[in-house]
């Protein structure tokens, strides 16, 4: 490892990342001497950007939308999460080769580990959207053991092509399938964009769901999300997306500066001093 890893996150755009102060939190917390910084990339300059990583003396970093698919394809070796969910959202290097894996499944799993423990014992899942988040969330899921997947998403061949790629048992559907779906589901998890400031929000009628139901959503901003506040107006359990973010980033920070991290109360409190601070501007 060099003297003073150095890390970063590319994206386009990238500057409203959280990751920097994720991964700066940790470098000071352990008094590590590296550092870790988001980097604007456009597509078209994105393969030349990792073509000379080494050059640059990055051990590392993540990637992030829209690059996680091209990554995928320009690392030497990938983990099995990656060549699962066929993107990756962190690289380092291992004897010279550039390596990608993908840490948003364990994000997700560690998450809920966290805010629910014991919550993978329900074996029967509604995930709501077929995107690459989606992807990463059906392979978390069949990683536990789920058995029972029903996709709904508003362009029906994504869901059907989601739920081929991982003989998917529940199928696909679309909207107007969710309240029928949601009964015996005892997971439901929105990994649309739907819900997050400045989008649409997410309307769905809960009055179906299974009363031990948990509800949880990927998106973390706003933390409460609507489809949140309906399932807690219900009694339903709820689980925030914000710890997604966090727990994805700690195999990431372990590879590049060779300590463990933790996910503590108080990273989560600096990330939503920010998100706070973010809306007060
Ligand atoms: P990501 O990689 O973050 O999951 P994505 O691949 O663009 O992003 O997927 C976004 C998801 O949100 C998709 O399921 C998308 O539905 P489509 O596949 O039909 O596009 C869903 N989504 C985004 N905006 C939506 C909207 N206004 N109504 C319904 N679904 C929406």
């Amino acid at each position: 490892m060099a003297d003073h890893p150095s890390a970063f996150v590319t994206g386009y755009p990238i500057r409203h990342s959280r990751s920097p102060l994720i991964h700066g939190y940790w470098l000071r917390q352990f008094g590590l001497d590296g550092s870790y910084r988001a980097i604007e990339v456009a597509p078209d300059a994105f393969a030349g950007f990792i073509g000379t990583l080494n050059d640059n003396g990055f051990v590392g970093g993540n990637v992030t939308i829209p690059h996680k698919e091209v990554a995928f394809s320009l690392c030497g070796k990938r983990d099995s999460a990656a060549e699962e969910i066929g993107a990756v959202n962190t690289l380092w290097f291992e004897n010279g080769i550039l390596h990608g894996g993908n840490t948003d499944a364990y994000g997700f799993l560690a998450n809920l580990d966290s805010l629910s423990p014991g919550w993978s014992e329900r074996k029967s899942a509604l995930v709501l959207g077929a995107g690459g988040a989606s992807r990463a969330v059906i392979f978390a899921l069949k990683q536990r053991g789920f058995t029972d997947i029903r996709i709904v998403n508003r362009t029906m061949e994504r869901a059907q092509e989601l739920a081929d790629r991982f003989g998917i048992s529940g199928g696909a559907h679309g909207w107007d399938a969710v309240p029928e779906l949601l009964k015996g589901a005892s997971l439901v998890v929105n990994t649309t964009s739907l819900g997050m400031s400045g989008k649409d929000e997410l309307v769905i009628d809960l009055t179906q769901a299974d009363s031990d139901a948990l509800v949880t959503d990927i998106v973390y901003v706003p933390l409460e999300t609507p489809l949140l506040r309906a399932a807690r107006f219900r009694g339903l359990e709820t689980a925030d997306g914000l710890g997604m973010l966090l727990h994805q980033a700690v195999p990431g920070f372990e590879h590049w500066f060779g300590k463990r991290p933790d996910v503590t109360a108080e990273l989560r409190n600096l990330i939503l001093a920010d998100m706070a601070a973010g809306k007060a501007k």
